[in-house]
């Protein structure tokens, strides 16, 4: 269903009375990749392909969402691209009365040629992870991706009309931190936004040194020009800047010293049908083998579970029982 269409129920709210209108759906803990932050340099252990949801089921529980009010759909993986058949789920979704708008988080490794395809299966938009535009430092953060496969994807992408395009590079002090200014040089060139990510202490990065988790602020140290956007300056969870002559925008995402949970509209999906009502929180509510009634009360139930906020700050780490290739971010 398309924008315009009318509304198929009033918008569900959580105990804090914030309106669940976003539901990132994992459809593989399975990467291609083995980002520092993200996974082991061993791997971690992988769900089995029958815990896994099938495109009915990921459908069914994505109507069972827009009934209760979800209009924005993500798939996350893992890497998504790495589930067989992906256009067919997109496909699918796109039938799913409610779903407004349709968009994928992908490291871009394996885009380019899927690109086109999802766009005519009905994909509107996708957000790139790029963490660094040095090839051989890009190939140690990935432990093995390589940066012109990414940027082959971000092309493609754009020529495929998947944008608004985001790009997102998640800062770590000391690793790439020093290529703030070529990072945002994207989107003085391009019309594109490239959005800056403070490091959250979850998965691997809960192990990392403070020294690591560097304030966004940092990147507004490194661009002086940047100005905060006219309007309401943000984006989602993102805060908007730009300079004159620029053809795109800075984005911050600011986790950690700005916290955004009381505008979270968010609730996320595990690729074994978890609900999880935060990121960081461990409460999770199991959507496995449910329908109708069920199915929506189970996830009501969730919704209910969601907290306020979360407890991470320079002490303590996500409380999430999960790495982050589980959830998706
Ligand atoms: N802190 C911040 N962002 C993270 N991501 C993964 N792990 C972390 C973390 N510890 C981001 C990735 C990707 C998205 C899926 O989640 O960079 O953009
Ligand atoms: Fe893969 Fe994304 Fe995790 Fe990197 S952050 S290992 S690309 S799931």
């Amino acid at each position: 269903m398309k924008k315009g269409q009318s509304l198929l129920h009033d918008r569900t709210r959580d105990a804090q009375g914030r309106p669940i209108a976003y539901l990132r759906l994992s459809v593989t803990d399975r990467c291609n990749c083995r980002c520092a932050y993200c996974m082991p340099a061993a791997g971690v252990p992988m769900l089995a392909h029958d815990d896994i949801c099938s495109f009915e089921e990921l459908a069914r529980i994505t109507a069972a969402c827009c009934e209760l009010g979800v209009r924005k759909v993500r798939l996350t993986g893992g890497e998504p691209l790495v589930r067989r058949g992906l256009p067919d789920l997109v496909r699918m979704l796109r039938e799913v009365p409610g779903v407004e708008e349709l968009a994928l988080t992908t490291n871009a490794t394996l885009l380019a040629p899927v690109a086109a395809e999802l766009a005519a299966a009905g994909l509107d938009r996708v957000n790139v992870s790029l963490d660094s535009l040095r090839p051989e430092r890009y190939a140690r953060l990935t432990r093995g991706g390589r940066l012109p496969d990414a940027l082959a994807g971000i092309e493609a992408a754009l020529a495929a009309g998947l944008g608004p395009l985001k790009l997102n590079c998640v800062l770590m002090g000391g690793v790439n931190d020093d290529e703030v200014a070529d990072v945002a040089g994207i989107a003085r060139e391009r019309p594109v936004d490239v959005r800056f990510i403070e490091l959250m202490p979850i998965g691997e990065a809960a192990r990392w040194s403070r020294s690591r988790f560097v304030p966004a602020e940092a990147v507004l140290a490194a661009l002086p020009e940047l100005e905060p956007v006219a309007g309401s300056g943000r984006d989602g969870v993102a805060e908007l800047f730009s300079a004159p002559g620029w053809a795109g925008r800075v984005g911050l995402i600011r986790p950690m010293s700005h916290r955004f949970c009381a505008g979270c509209t968010r609730i996320r999906v595990t690729a074994d049908g978890r609900l999880k009502p935060c990121l960081h929180s461990a409460d999770e509510v199991s959507l496995r083998g449910l329908e109708g009634g069920a199915l929506r009360e189970a996830i009501l139930a969730a919704i209910a579970l969601k907290p306020a906020h979360h407890g991470m700050d320079g002490a303590h780490a996500s409380e999430s029982a999960r790495a982050m290739n589980e959830i998706g971010g």
